[in-house]
């Protein structure tokens, strides 16, 4: 056997042993993946599922929602997952959501906010607001702030919050866009650099207690974002990334997905952006403190959070200068 085959086999070994150990990491622990009825979403799901994991896998679409949670119980266990049915998009949905979840959950170890989509045409949530910020990025500030107290008594948990590459613009004043003002390409990526900038805030406030806060560029992947706005517009995003060769299958971008949740040695890591397997940097506009604070205050008020709604949580969400002057609380498990 020459000495280039012996490496190859033990970087083989070495793989399988770490995949092993990861598997192993996760079993029966408990992972809420938004957007789990498609794309990335569904590919994190599967990965996930092998490994040991309880799923909570929301989407709207409850045709194949459900019908990848029965695939999942039958091959991984009945307790492997199930499919919550809501719009990110809808400030009551996304209450009732994280109602169910806390019922299912008594601590919860991964949060993924990943559902996302884009919109050609201006459209408004249930509650009046644009609905791409509204199911982007204020689905998933609301979602997270409801499950936290349940991700701080977990000794090693985890956010993920998918970003874009797309995240690089200057948002409106106030960030929403009105139809007056509706840009599609400013809508999403407006949504995505509220994404990364609420990762960055959130790991800031929560450093010192046992949950990480990621941000995470899958690059381009073949799924069906987009696909709501026709054919056309669907496969001139696909075309762009395929005449680069950046195109990259669902499975592929979960994996790096799923390495971000569960890699023994990004435990601890906090704030980072991540693509690839590897850190990233984003925009400076996504460091900027001003516009991170703006940002949550108009999440906040957009979410109708405050101190009595989100009880001890609130410590972690409130507006900085009632944060700092407020009573903080450890949730760290001896
Ligand atoms: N594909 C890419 O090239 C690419 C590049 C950069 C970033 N991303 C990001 O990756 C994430 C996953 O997208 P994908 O590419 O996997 O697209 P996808 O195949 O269209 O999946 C999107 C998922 O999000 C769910 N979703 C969308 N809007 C929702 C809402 N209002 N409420 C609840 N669920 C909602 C969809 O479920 P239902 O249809 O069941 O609601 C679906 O499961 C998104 O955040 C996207 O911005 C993708």
């Amino acid at each position: 056997m020459s000495g280039g085959d012996s490496s190859d086999q033990t970087k083989q070994t070495m793989t399988t042993v770490r995949a092993a150990n990861a598997a192993e990491k996760m079993r029966g622990r408990a992972c809420v993946i938004t957007g789990a009825t498609s794309g990335i979403g569904r590919a994190v799901a599967i990965e996930l599922a092998k490994q040991g994991a309880c799923l909570i896998l929301v989407g709207r679409n409850p045709v194949r929602g459900e019908a990848l949670a029965s695939r999942l119980c039958r091959q991984h266990g009945s307790d492997s997952a199930s499919f919550v049915r809501a719009d990110l998009g809808s400030r009551r949905e996304v209450e009732q959501l994280a109602g169910e979840i806390r019922n299912r959950f008594a601590v919860i170890d991964v949060l993924i906010n990943n559902a996302g989509a884009r919109f050609d045409e201006y459209g408004a949530s249930p509650e009046g607001l644009e609905r791409t910020f509204a199911g982007n990025h204020l689905g998933h500030f609301l979602l997270t702030a409801l499950l936290l107290e349940r991700l701080l008594l977990s000794l090693d948990s985890r956010i993920v919050t998918l970003g874009s590459g797309a995240h690089g613009v200057t948002p409106p004043a106030g960030w929403i866009l009105s139809e007056a003002n509706y840009d599609r390409k400013l809508a999403y990526g407006s949504s995505k650099l509220a994404n990364i900038m609420f990762a960055y805030e959130l790991s800031r406030r929560l450093r010192g207690t046992s949950v990480t806060v990621n941000a995470f560029d899958p690059g381009g992947v073949a799924t069906r974002l987009g696909l709501n706005n026709g054919l056309k517009a669907w496969l001139k995003h696909i075309g762009y990334y395929l005449r680069k060769r950046q195109l990259l299958s669902p499975r592929r971008a979960g994996r790096d997905l799923v390495f971000l949740c569960t890699a023994p040695e990004l435990r601890g890591q906090t704030g980072g952006y991540y693509s690839g397997g590897r850190k990233i940097q984003s925009s400076p506009l996504s460091h900027d403190r001003s516009w991170a604070r703006a940002l949550w205050r108009i999440s906040l008020e957009r979410s109708h959070l405050n101190a009595e709604r989100l009880g001890r949580a609130w410590a972690y969400f409130a507006p900085e200068d009632d944060a700092s002057s407020g009573e903080s609380f450890d949730f760290l498990i001896e």
